[in-house]
């Protein structure tokens, strides 16, 4: 029997999937700038040049439908919540313009560098609190529930201005939308999924009935606002879905960063030496970390034409799986790509955050979390390492790149010759 090719075990059913999807990208990488997967039928885009190529050019490559077009649910999900539902229809990245400027453009107002700059001491409290627990659980501890999990939560809800105590039930019910691209779930968590998308719709239209009878200094009220002043004319349900949007992307893609970045300086030892000794440019450590770890494998757009792509045509039609974390380890834009190496002087042209009419709305507020989170805990527990031998499972996922704990010895101490 023939091996099976890269793009044949580029499946999280696949052991090799799970031990080294990054092996597998860069022989797709190597071989062609883009490549069919069978078991998710998409086009994977993988080299840096064409990834930007196809993010910068949104009427060719329409972003309009092509999240919905990864979701597989079955008929009793889709019956609570239909694919024309708020999260979808009024999903910034599953539309294009005119509706996604309509819903962009309020919240890149909201988003100013000053209100994400009046967070920055509120982080740091946060970093410094969470470290606080951490060094009280005693000498080991797994660090995504207790630091990478509970950092980014807690700064989403200060800056949507929703109460800390919600954030584990928002959490679980915005979930339903990796759950939505997971194909295989059982009907019954499918059906669970579809309500949390229900819960998650009315509790923020609650926060809203809330904000515009008592506003307060966050996003939420922000953007009701603005909506009073007829600086936009979001409709409620828009408004709903930019919120909810907003929640999600705002806390899950920093949990899984911080959570692959521990994994990654752990180890390096060096690395982690030079940030305790405070040798290292802070800034640019934060960019090499976003670059190599990346959380966010990859994500979709639709084929609006026949077209090419670096000379490989591509029907009409086809759903193109644009891959961030292939690009961000593409030998030719990033010497010795696979390393982690701090400094690099490019490492800022990854494209983590995408790139385009979709750029992300919320770098300023990822780099100043991974930024706070790593250099304070390197400093808290310069002697931090890795639970040697411990096992480190990934959700089976091929657009998310999350571990699902990071087991650590707080004060490692080397073993007697
Ligand atoms: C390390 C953390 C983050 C990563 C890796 C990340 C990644 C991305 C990527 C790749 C996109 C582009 C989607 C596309 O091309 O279709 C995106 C869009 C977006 N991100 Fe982030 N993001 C992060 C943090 C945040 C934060 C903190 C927020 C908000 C608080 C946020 C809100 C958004 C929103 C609303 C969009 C949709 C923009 C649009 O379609 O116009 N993200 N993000």
């Amino acid at each position: 029997m023939p091996t099976p090719t890269a793009a044949e075990q580029f499946d999280p059913r696949n052991p090799r999937f799970t031990a080294d999807r990054f092996a597998l990208l860069a022989q797709m990488r190597a071989e062609s700038p883009v490549t069919f997967l069978p078991a998710l039928h998409v086009y994977a885009v993988t080299r840096w040049q064409e990834v930007r190529d196809v993010l910068g050019d949104s009427v060719t490559f329409a972003s309009s439908e092509a999240f919905s077009a990864g979701v597989h649910l079955a008929p009793e999900a889709l019956a609570i919540y239909p694919l024309t539902s708020l999260l979808f229809a009024y999903n910034l990245i599953n539309v294009d313009k005119p509706l996604h400027k309509r819903l962009r453009d309020p919240l890149m107002t909201a988003f100013s560098p000053k209100r994400i700059a009046s967070l920055t001491p509120t982080v740091i409290a946060d970093v410094e609190d969470l470290l606080d627990s951490v060094a009280a659980s005693g000498d080991q501890t797994d660090l995504l529930p207790t630091f990478c999990r509970p950092l980014p939560l807690r700064t989403i809800c200060r800056l949507l201005g929703v109460p800390l105590a919600d954030a584990e039930r928002l959490s679980g019910w915005s979930d339903a939308l990796i759950a939505f691209q997971t194909p295989g779930l059982p009907t019954p968590v499918q059906v669970g999924a579809a309500h949390g998308l229900r819960a998650l719709e009315n509790y923020v239209r609650e926060r809203i009935a809330e904000k515009t009878a008592r506003p307060d200094d966050g996003l939420i009220s922000a953007l009701v606002a603005g909506r009073i002043a007829g600086e936009n004319d979001l409709s409620e349900d828009e408004l709903v879905a930019d919120i909810a949007i907003v929640f999600f992307a705002g806390h899950e893609t920093t949990i899984n960063t911080l959570a692959n970045a521990f994994h990654s300086l752990l180890n390096e030892r060096d690395q982690w030496a030079d940030i305790v000794s405070g040798t290292v440019d802070a800034d640019n450590l934060t960019d090499e970390l976003l670059r190599h770890d990346t959380s966010v494998m990859g994500l979709y757009r639709r084929a609006a034409v026949d077209t090419v792509i670096g000379g490989v045509p591509v029907p009409q039609g086809a759903t193109l799986w644009v891959s961030y974390a292939a690009a961000n380890r593409d030998p030719a834009k990033f010497d010795a790509p696979e390393a982690l190496q701090c400094p690099r002087e490019n490492a800022r042209q990854h494209l983590t955050f995408g790139s385009g009419a979709h750029y992300c709305v919320g770098p300023l507020l990822a780099r100043l979390q991974v930024r706070e989170a790593i250099t304070r805990a390197a400093k808290r527990f310069p002697e931090m390492r890795l639970v040697p031998g411990a096992a480190v499972p990934e959700i089976p996922h091929h657009g998310l790149r999350a571990p699902t704990t990071v087991p650590v010895l707080l004060k490692y101490k080397e073993r007697p010759a």
